[in-house]
């Protein structure tokens, strides 16, 4: 049988750095994240006993690593091992951005390969917690991909209870994340490695013993829609998650110049009075900045100016992972 999911990229306005444990991806802290109209991934799965091995292909992109291959069949074995199943399978995937440059790849990546791989299998597909459980073991962010809208990942203490679930509802507020991407190629250094190093940097042990006092505040500033105390959350954590990067051994720089360039853009814009945009970054160069609606088009005009810009996706909160009728093949 064969099935279809389309899955999410999502921000994180509270960010996951650091895994209690590294097989399981059990993670250091609760995180908080939003999942985004305008970035996704989907995939087709078909589980055939005429198949002799996994064949999978990326449509729309160039070189493909050979380690992103091995991720997703590494995947596949568990999901043959979880269903009970021997059966090879055929997968085609297409992410409608730039992979590995700050946006989530691996989140929606793996949230629809979950989705479309249980669905592809006859089993239900209906328990988020448990697609989320299943999509955190191939890659953390990618369960939180799974709910809709705003999302908090509860950290847990093991695979059991570690999962994310709904905060609120994608209409539940109208904010936009206006996702800087500043370049097509893949990172030097992903995101396995920071968050193995985390604990090498002497920040991390403070960020951690703030993260619940900020979980709860930025949750409180969402419930009361409260975008400048949101923003400024948002915005500290980011920074917060870099400085313990940056300190790490060895230090890990995600930025480049372009990046710098727009969050002072940002700054300034904020500065005058023009429009209130908060920064946030994730493992990679590319800045997404998070507004409300009405400062939406403002924010656009100038980053669309910054040379080095290639592009600038306009997103708003958007549904989780979900099974999709159009097969890519
Ligand atoms: O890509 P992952 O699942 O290893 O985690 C990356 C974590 C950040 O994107 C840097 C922060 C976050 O919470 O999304």
């Amino acid at each position: 049988m064969k099935a279809t999911a389309i899955a999410p990229a999502n921000i994180a306005f509270i960010k996951y750095w650091g895994k209690a444990d590294p097989v399981t991806r059990v993670p250091q802290n609760n995180s908080i994240s939003m999942n985004l109209s305008e970035l996704h991934t989907t995939t087709t799965v078909e589980f055939d006993a005429s198949f002799t091995e996994d064949s999978i292909t990326f449509l729309d992109e160039g070189v493909v690593k050979k380690a992103e291959i091995l991720k997703i069949t590494n995947a596949l074995d568990r999901i043959r091992v979880y269903s009970g199943v021997t059966l090879h399978a055929k997968v085609v995937t297409r992410n409608n951005f730039p992979k590995a440059t700050g946006i989530a790849s691996s989140a929606s990546g793996f949230a629809a390969l979950i989705v479309a791989s249980l669905a592809a299998l006859g089993k239900d597909t209906s328990n988020k917690n448990e697609l989320s459980r299943l999509a955190r073991l191939f890659s953390g962010t990618a369960c939180r991909s799974i709910p809709d809208g705003f999302v908090e990942w509860e950290q847990g203490h093991n695979h059991e209870s570690s999962y994310a679930v709904q905060i609120f509802p994608p209409d539940w507020w109208d904010i936009r994340d206006v996702v800087a991407i500043v370049t097509e190629e893949m990172k030097a250094v992903g995101s396995t490695e920071g968050h193995a190093i985390a604990d090498t940097s002497l920040l991390y042990k403070a960020r951690l013993s703030s993260v619940d006092a900020k979980i709860h505040a930025i949750k409180d500033a969402m419930q009361r829609k409260d975008f400048s105390v949101f923003g400024r959350i948002l915005e500290e954590d980011s920074f917060n998650m870099h400085a313990v990067a940056l300190t790490s051994s060895t230090p890990l720089v995600y930025w480049e110049p372009q990046t710098i360039t727009i969050i002072k853009a940002v700054f300034a814009l904020r500065a005058a009075g023009k429009a209130q945009g908060y920064v946030t970054i994730d493992a990679g160069p590319t800045v997404h900045v998070i507004c409300e609606s009405k400062d939406e088009e403002n924010i656009v005009r100038v980053l669309q100016k910054i040379s080095g810009v290639l592009r600038v996706v306009e997103n708003k909160p958007a549904r989780g992972a979900r099974l999709w009728a159009e097969h890519l093949f």
